[in-house]
């Protein structure tokens, strides 16, 4: 992750002095927790358990690290909000419902994007009028994660996203997809 200064932090780690120096006695309006990871489609028995370990801990881990050390300076700001980006495939109810049927998604991906919305509601829970917690699914961009026939550049998701920062909108949780409408939890 880079903060304007320049700062790189592995959301695998603790919060680094740098970092936490970086936004010292600064209130911080946006907290947006996009680093992610995935792993190749496979089969239930070619399944690495550790791929699994490895993407909770940055997409779910990861976030959450960042809000208890960021906590202190979102609460200093006038209406802060956690963006964790998500996706559309950690929906359990898309999934559950078949939506998604025939994408080789991994079990790694699935199954940390899932646990990351829960952190985003539980988060939203325990913040309730204080922070706004929202999972927001960036849609399906060209990037070196993105499917074949994904259409969006980043630069424009992150237009969009940039846009829904300011966004006065008080609910908390919430699933915003940036190409279409909310989504299922
Ligand atoms: N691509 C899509 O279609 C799509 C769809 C839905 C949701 N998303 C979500 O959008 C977010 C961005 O994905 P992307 O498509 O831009 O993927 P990407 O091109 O693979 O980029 C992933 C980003 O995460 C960072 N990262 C990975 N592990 C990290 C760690 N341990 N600590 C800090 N940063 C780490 C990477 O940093 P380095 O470059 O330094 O490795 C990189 O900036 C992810 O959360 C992804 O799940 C993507």
């Amino acid at each position: 992750m880079r903060t304007g200064p320049g700062v790189i932090q592995d959301v695998r780690d603790p919060v680094g002095p740098e970092l936490l120096a970086a936004v010292a006695g600064r209130p911080v309006d946006a907290l947006v927790n996009n680093a992610g990871v995935g792993a190749p489609g496979r089969p239930l028995a070619e399944v690495d358990p550790d791929s699994v370990l490895h993407a909770v801990d940055v997409n779910v881990a990861g976030p959450l690290r960042l809000a208890q050390a960021l906590l202190p300076n979102l609460l200093a700001a006038p209406a802060p909000l956690i963006v964790n980006v998500s996706s559309r495939l950690g929906s359990l109810g898309a999934q559950a419902a078949g939506e998604f049927r025939g994408r080789t998604t991994s079990y790694a991906y699935r199954i940390a994007k899932a646990a990351q919305n829960m952190l985003t509601i539980a988060l939203a829970q325990e913040l309730a009028g204080r922070v706004r917690c929202w999972a927001v699914h960036p849609g399906s961009l060209t990037t070196a994660m993105g499917a074949a026939g994904a259409s969006t550049p980043p630069g424009a998701a992150a237009a969009r996203l940039v846009r829904l920062l300011d966004s006065p909108d008080r609910t908390s949780p919430r699933f915003v997809s940036l190409d279409g409408p909310d989504l299922p939890w």
